[in-house]
């Protein structure tokens, strides 16, 4: 297995871009299926679950090519209906392209994609909005067929927010006949930018960025280019790694009301964030404050995606702070593995968790349990004199592009050891 040895204890500090959003690419990726000509995408990370995405595309007969963080994707002849379980196996939202197939051909078949390691993660809000749209879906063996025996505008009212399904259902009505209704959509803005990727290949979709979204079917697309949004998870991994270590950090290329959530709990940890044009500058606190409690939720709320990141920091501050995970099932798995490095973690529930800053972590050998567990391993490591070792890498590259060349580039030791691995993802 690769993993990463850090020996911290320097500032992260410097002047950081980042790419675009893993969760922007991957939904706009799927997208490019419903479009029968070119689309050229720019700002696109060079992470492992965008390459999973490529292999669906070529897989179905499309023709990819990506160079220099621009793919450009030829979908004018889609040569399969059925989408290999391999790559559903490799990377849970693949998922997402189960609403754009559907919308683009008479059928498509796709492998359930069952849980993964942060929970159970159903579909049923994915499959209810597509039967909604006319779609008729049977079940079986592990297996999802969808049957387009009609395809038409429909009002979708989701219980919960759910980004993938408010995607899917994006995607799926696209090309249906009429107006699609949907209440209680997910307002990510990865779905503003799925938005302006399809209405800039002609889809009329307006509301992203609001609880209501409304699209109006159209019949054709046409050739688009779009630029992806910056990555805020992996901006804000990087705030964390510089408040952690006492560094400053400038970002260029922010969209500064993507970052408030996770801007607005740094303050709270005694960070300074300055926001200048369109980039951040932050400056670290002299000593990390707690907060008294953390509370995932849907966005505007704070992000489940910085979760453990924050809780690293935490682990640091001057006092106690409570975790609330309120999104995912099971998304407390870095805490046995900070805890190894010292943190004072303690569970009340399975989902509410306690952690008192301590004022020193200490080396060991810890694995990645996640994409975002890992994260808060590396940056914890860099608070840490001695050397700590982080394995099961491969979750984290398939969210952070180049992350140890990043964090060299700003002050941090840290050095890649490779080694053949398998590559899975949820
Ligand atoms: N849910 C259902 N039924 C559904 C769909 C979702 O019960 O049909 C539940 C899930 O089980 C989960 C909750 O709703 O407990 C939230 O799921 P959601 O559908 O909103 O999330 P997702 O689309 O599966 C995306 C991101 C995740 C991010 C979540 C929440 C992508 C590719 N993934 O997942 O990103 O955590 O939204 O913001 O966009 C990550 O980047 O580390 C990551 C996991």
């Amino acid at each position: 297995m690769s993993k990463y040895t850090i020996r911290g204890g320097n500032k992260i500090e410097g002047r950081l871009a980042i790419r675009g959003a893993k969760n922007s690419i991957l939904p706009i990726i799927a997208a490019t299926i419903l479009n029968e000509s070119v689309s050229t995408i720019h700002n696109v990370p060079d992470i492992s679950d965008v390459y999973v995405m490529i292999k669906i595309l070529e897989s179905i007969g499309c023709k990819v090519k990506y160079e220099d963080g621009t793919l450009v994707v030829d979908s004018s002849n889609i040569s399969s209906m059925e989408i290999d379980e391999h790559y559903v196996r490799k990377m849970r939202s693949s998922i997402i392209v189960m609403g754009a197939m559907i919308g683009r051909l008479d059928y498509t078949k796709i492998s359930h994609p069952g849980g993964c390691a942060i929970g159970s993660r159903p579909i049923d809000l994915h499959l209810n909005a597509l039967k909604e749209l006319g779609v008729r879906i049977e079940e079986d063996d592990g297996f999802i067929k969808c049957f387009k025996d009609k395809l038409v505008g429909s009002t979708i009212n989701f219980e919960f927010p759910s980004v993938g399904a408010t995607e899917n259902t994006m995607l799926a009505a696209v090309k249906a006949k009429g107006t699609t209704k949907i209440y209680n959509a997910a307002r990510e803005p990865e779905i503003e930018d799925l938005q302006d990727f399809l209405n800039s290949m002609g889809a009329k979709v307006r509301g992203a960025g609001t609880n209501y979204i409304e699209i109006e079917g159209v019949e054709t697309l046409h050739e688009v280019e779009h630029t992806v949004i910056p990555d805020r998870i992996a901006i804000g991994t990087y705030m964390v790694a510089s408040a952690m270590t006492g560094g400053c950090l400038e970002v260029d290329r922010v969209i500064i009301p993507h970052m408030e959530p996770i801007s607005d709990k740094l303050r709270a940890a005694g960070c300074n964030i300055e926001y200048k044009g369109n980039g951040l500058v932050m400056t670290p606190p002299k000593i990390i404050q707690a907060i008294d409690l953390v509370r995932t939720s849907p966005h505007p709320g704070f992000p489940t995606d910085m979760q453990a990141q924050l809780m690293s920091l935490m682990a640091l501050s001057n006092g106690t702070s409570v975790f609330h995970e309120t999104i995912f099932e099971n998304r407390f798995m870095h805490c046995a593995e900070l805890t190894r490095l010292g943190a004072n973690i303690k569970y009340i529930t399975e989902n509410i968790c306690m952690i008192k800053g301590v004022a020193n972590l200490h080396n060991a050998k810890v694995k990645s349990p996640d994409l975002r567990g890992g994260a808060a391993l590396i940056l914890a490591a860099l608070t840490i004199n001695g050397e700590t070792e982080v394995s099961n890498i491969y979750h984290v590259e398939r969210g952070y592009e180049n992350i140890e060349q990043t964090l060299r580039s700003l002050g941090a030791e840290i050095l890649k050891i490779e080694n053949l691995e398998k590559v899975k993802g949820c």
